[in-house]
């Protein structure tokens, strides 16, 4: 199987800044979810905006379908890939079915409006977030999760390829990042492609296949499965903290800790 994206060589630093990457690489394959971990200013956000297209990489390559990332228009990119920025703050008064409809634009011919294909489909998308009660509210009155609960109907209405979530469990309750991890990986199961950038790493072991463990110099430190990645000696290099990592006695899936300092 080939791979959905593609990042070979890149190099990618802000206007007068310092490098932030230098040649990373890696590949993501159709149908699985990629957590990308690292502490704050590691460059997820920024991995991601590349790899959305929003920014484009200074050096080196990013491939869509073995094809780079840049040859696709602005509309042909959003038909393929869904970016779920960390904070959004509309500006209008839209309601929650309002935010989700949005995420059909790439879809529509310019200045018409919803088709009965995309009533449909924001319909859907509201049900598979559970937001059917709040679809009239408007979206300023919504608690931080509910917000979250849109923001991801709104990016699967977009019928992307590809989903690239910002820290889309921030904020929200531990049953609501289970839920949403659940339905994230219902996603994968249908062959969507899914890349999450999270501080959750206790859940979110339970739920990815693939790991890319950045650290705060702005390395790939490792990448592969959450056993292989996320070791004691890697989480302590990437966060140059000192971590325990054991079993979950529950899910028997990693259980990572912080050691605690002795503090007199
Ligand atoms: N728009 C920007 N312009 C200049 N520097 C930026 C910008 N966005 C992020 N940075 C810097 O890039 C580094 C990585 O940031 P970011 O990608 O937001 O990390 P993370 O998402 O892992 O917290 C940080 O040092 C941050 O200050
Ligand atoms: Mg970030």
């Amino acid at each position: 199987m080939n791979p959905i994206l593609t990042v070979e060589t890149l190099s990618f630093h802000y206007h007068d800044g310092e490098p932030l990457f230098e040649n990373i690489q890696f590949s993501i394959f159709p149908g699985t979810l990629t957590a990308l971990i690292g502490p704050n200013g590691s460059g997820k956000s920024t991995l991601l905006r590349l790899l959305a297209g929003i920014i484009p990489a200074r050096q080196g390559k990013i491939l869509l379908n073995q094809t780079s990332l840049c040859s696709f228009s602005i509309r042909e990119r959003a038909q393929r890939i869904a970016f779920l920025p960390q904070n959004i703050f509309p500006v209008f008064p839209l309601t929650v079915f309002e935010i989700v409809a949005m995420g059909r634009y790439p879809w529509k011919p310019i200045l018409s409006g919803l088709s009965q294909k995309d009533y449909e489909i924001t319909d859907k998308c509201i049900h598979l977030m559970n937001l059917n009660s709040l679809e009239d509210r408007p979206y300023s009155e919504l608690s931080g999760g509910e917000c979250k609960r849109t923001l991801i109907a709104s990016i699967l209405a977009q019928e992307p390829e590809i989903l690239l979530l910002d820290e889309p469990l921030a904020g929200l309750d531990l049953p609501h990042q289970i839920e949403t991890l659940h339905h994230l990986c219902k996603l994968t199961q249908e062959g969507y492609t899914v890349i999450i950038a999270s501080h959750e790493i206790n859940i979110i072991t339970r739920f990815a296949q693939k790991f890319i463990l950045l650290s705060s110099n702005h390395q790939i430190i490792a990448q592969g499965d959450a056993e292989t990645t996320l070791t004691k000696d890697n989480l302590n290099r990437a966060y140059n903290a000192s971590f325990w990592v054991g079993t979950h006695p529950l899910t028997k899936g990693l259980l990572i800790e912080v050691e605690q300092k002795e503090t007199r």
